[in-house]
């Protein structure tokens, strides 16, 4: 089982954090790995270390707010390697604002790059995904779908879309043989929350709502990713899979 070889996996957002360890995870398991990322410097070098664990591994510049860019990069990748089985659709950005501040435009900034262009270059990967009549979508949501938080309005309204297209596109893309799955993350300690997990004070109001008492590593997502991303999970579409330690169950 988990058996990856021959698989092409492309994971955007990947130089680092949850990416880079879904990456690895897939890699070791034998799968082809593209990584993604804005910074061709950073992606090369991550692409770098994972060849020195014998891992295929190809580097993919783009940014996934500019969907001509993204869409040429995969066709790229398309015409070099055949084939992509395994989207992960990872990458995304912040702003932070209260809502009675938040500026439209960024509201509408944070919406196109966490929802619309994944949206786009998603349906863009899965023509190939039904011709070749087998995929798995993955998309990185999150549990602010699940629960309010202040400061993050647009963040939480394209990750709940995200956790909404799942279901829809599981009922669209069932008869290409694409399963679409999503994983809701809570706090995990990558460079995105490195402010919160260097705030004492924040981290101890999170071990007092995780049962687990403790932040969430990469790791905790890419052993949850192995899963959606497997031939074996073939049955599991549409579902959105929290993995918080628990944060979200328990009160
Ligand atoms: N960490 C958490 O607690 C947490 C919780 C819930 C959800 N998430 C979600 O998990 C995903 C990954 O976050 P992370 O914590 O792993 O962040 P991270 O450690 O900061 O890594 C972000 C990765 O995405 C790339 N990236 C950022 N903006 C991009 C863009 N516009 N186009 C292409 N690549 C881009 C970065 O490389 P460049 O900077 O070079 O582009 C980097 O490789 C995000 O969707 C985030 O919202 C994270």
């Amino acid at each position: 089982m988990f058996d990856f070889s021959g698989r092409v996996a492309l994971i955007t957002g990947s130089s680092r954090g949850i990416g880079y360890a879904a990456a690895h995870a897939l890699g070791r398991k034998g799968a082809t790995v593209i990584l993604n990322g804005r910074d061709a410097a950073a992606l090369e070098q991550a692409a770098q270390v994972l060849r020195g664990q014998g891992v295929d591994t190809h580097a993919l510049p783009f940014d996934i707010a500019d969907v001509g860019q993204a869409t040429r990069a995969v066709d790229e990748v398309l015409d070099r390697l055949g084939r992509i089985d395994i989207f992960f659709s990872n990458a995304g950005i912040q702003h932070r604002e209260p809502l009675l501040s938040f500026p439209l435009a960024d509201f509408e900034r944070v919406l196109f790059a966490n929802l619309t262009s994944q949206w786009a270059l998603g349906r863009h990967i899965a023509t190939g995904m039904a011709r070749q009549g087998y995929g798995r979508i993955i998309f990185t949501g999150s549990i602010t779908a699940l629960a309010g938080r202040k400061g993050i309005t647009a963040y939480t309204a394209a990750k709940s879309a995200l956790h909404g297209l799942v279901r829809q596109w599981a009922a669209e893309l069932a008869d290409d043989g694409i399963t679409v799955n999503a994983i809701a993350p809570g706090y995990i300690k990558t460079e995105l929350t490195r402010n919160l997990w260097n705030d004492a004070e924040f981290t101890a109001w999170l071990h007092d709502r995780v049962p687990q008492k403790k932040w969430g590593e990469p790791e905790d997502i890419a052993a949850a990713l192995v899963f959606l991303a497997s031939r074996e999970s073939g049955f599991v579409t549409g579902q959105t899979l929290v993995v918080d330690g628990g944060m979200t169950a328990c009160m």
